[in-house]
C-alpha cells in the first residue's frame, strides 16, 4: 500500500469515529488534544464538511454521505439566521459545503444556498476602494480599508457563482479584488504581507501589515500558503497567466525556506530556536497548492521537478512526522499546527483546516480528486 494510502485509510477511520464525537457541532481547533466544537459559528466550520465528502468519495459509505448532508442542513440554518456571516470567509464555509453537495449530487437546493452565499460575499465588496472587506463592518474605523491574502480562497465563490448564472458582476468584483491582491499582497522578493490597508474612501494604498505574522513586514508562512493556493485557482478560472506566475514565484520563495524537517515554522521572519512553533497547517495548504499549480505548467516547464520535490518533501514529512497514523485515539490529523502563536491561541495543536487540506492533498496525489474549489469536468 502506498503512504498516501495508508494515511487516507488512517484518516477516513479518525473522520468516522469523529462523527459521532462530534453530532451537530463542528471542530475548530484543538486543546489539550481535544477540539473545540462550535454549533456553526466559526470561519472554519466548512472543512469538517469537505473532510465528510472528501471521505464519501473516497469510501462511498452512506455514513459519510449523511454526515455531511447533516452540515449542509446546518449552514442552510446558519444563512437564514444570518448568523456569524459578516466577513469574507464566506468562500471557505460554502464552497466545501454546499458547493461540494453541488458538484457530488447536483443537487438544486444545495446549488441555490451556494449562491445565497456568493451573494453575501458580494456585499463585502466596497466600490470605491474596490476591495472585498475582510473583517467587521462597513466603515469599521480598524477593519474598513483592511484586505487579507487568506481571500484569495473566498473568490472561488465568485467565479463559480458567475459560472453558474452568467452575472459577470461576480467574476468581476473576484478579479478586481485578485489584481489589488497580487499588487499589494504579494511583495517584489516574492514574499507577502498578510494585510493590506486602503482608504475606504478613494482606495489610495496606505500600508502592509499583519494579524497573526510575526511582524508587519514579516512573511506569515499560512498567509503564503493561501497565496500559493489562491493564485492557482484565480488562473484556473481566468487564464490570467499573471496569476500563475504570482503562485509560482510564492511556491518558491516558501519552498526555498523549507527547515531542516521540510514542514515550516509560524513565520519566515520568527527566530528559529528549540521553542519556536510550527504550522503544519501551511506546508498542507502549500501542498494541496502545489498540486493545482503543478495541473497547470507544461510537461517540460524548467521548475516542475523543483516544486514535485518540494510537494513530496512536504507531504512525506507530515505523514512521517506530523500525521497521527498509530494513534486511533487521536481526533486530530496533523498535529503542531498553530492558529496565531502571537496572541497564545492554539499555538501548538490540531487545526481543522490543516486536517482538510492535508486530506485533500492525499487524495488528489492517490486518486485525482480535486477538493471542492471548483466544478469538476
Ligand atoms: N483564514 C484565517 C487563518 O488562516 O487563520
Amino acid at each position: 500500500m502506498s503512504l498516501w494510502k495508508q494515511a487516507i485509510e488512517d484518516a477516513v477511520q479518525k473522520t468516522r469515529a469523529n462523527i459521532e464525537r462530534y453530532g451537530v457541532l463542528f471542530p475548530h481547533v484543538s486543546k489539550d488534544g481535544k477540539y473545540l466544537l462550535n454549533a456553526n459559528s466559526e470561519w472554519t466550520d466548512g472543512f469538517w464538511s469537505g473532510m465528510l465528502w472528501l471521505c464519501y468519495e473516497y469510501t462511498q459509505d452512506d455514513i459519510f454521505k449523511q454526515a455531511a448532508e447533516r452540515t449542509v442542513a446546518s449552514f442552510r440554518n446558519r444563512m437564514d439566521e444570518n448568523k456569524a456571516l459578516d466577513h469574507h470567509d464566506i468562500g471557505f464555509l460554502y464552497s466545501l459545503s454546499s458547493k461540494a453537495q453541488w458538484i457530488l449530487e447536483q443537487d438544486e437546493a444545495a446549488k441555490q444556498l451556494t449562491l445565497e452565499a456568493a451573494d453575501k460575499l458580494m456585499a463585502r465588496y466596497r466600490p470605491k476602494g474596490r476591495y472585498i472587506q475582510a473583517w467587521g463592518r462597513e466603515g469599521d474605523e480598524k477593519n474598513g480599508g483592511r484586505i487579507i491574502i487568506d481571500c484569495m480562497l473566498n473568490l472561488p465563490l465568485l467565479y463559480w457563482a458567475y459560472e453558474q448564472t452568467g452575472n459577470t458582476a461576480y467574476r468581476d468584483v473576484a478579479i478586481i479584488h485578485a489584481d489589488k491582491s497580487r499588487r499589494f499582497l504579494v511583495r517584489g522578493d516574492d514574499s507577502s504581507y498578510h494585510t493590506f490597508y486602503f482608504d475606504p474612501e478613494n482606495g489610495e494604498s496606505l500600508r502592509g501589515g499583519t494579524h497573526q505574522g510575526y511582524g508587519d513586514g514579516s512573511t506569515w508562512t499560512r498567509g503564503q500558503a493561501w497565496g500559493i493556493y489562491g493564485f492557482a485557482l484565480s488562473y484556473y478560472y481566468t487564464k490570467n497567466p499573471q496569476y500563475l506566475e504570482t503562485s509560482l514565484r510564492l511556491a518558491r520563495y516558501f519552498l526555498e525556506r523549507l527547515p531542516e524537517d521540510d514542514v515550516v515554522y509560524w513565520d519566515f521572519d520568527a527566530p528559529v530556536n528549540a521553542e519556536t512553533k510550527r504550522d503544519s497547517s501551511a506546508s498542507a495548504i502549500t501542498s494541496a497548492g502545489l498540486l493545482e499549480l503543478l495541473s497547470h505548467l507544461p510537461a517540460d516547464h524548467p521548475e516542475r521537478a523543483f516544486l514535485e520535490d518540494g510537494l513530496q518533501r512536504s507531504m512525506t514529512s507530515l505523514v512521517n512526522n506530523y500525521a497521527t497514523i498509530g494513534q486511533p485515539e487521536a481526533e486530530g490529523l496533523l498535529e503542531h499546527g498553530s492558529y496565531s502563536v502571537r496572541a497564545g491561541n492554539a499555538p501548538d495543536d490540531y487545526m481543522i483546516w490543516g486536517d482538510y487540506y492535508y486530506l485533500e492533498a492525499l487524495m488528489r496525489l492517490e486518486k485525482g480528486v480535486t477538493g471542492y474549489w471548483y466544478e469538476r469536468a
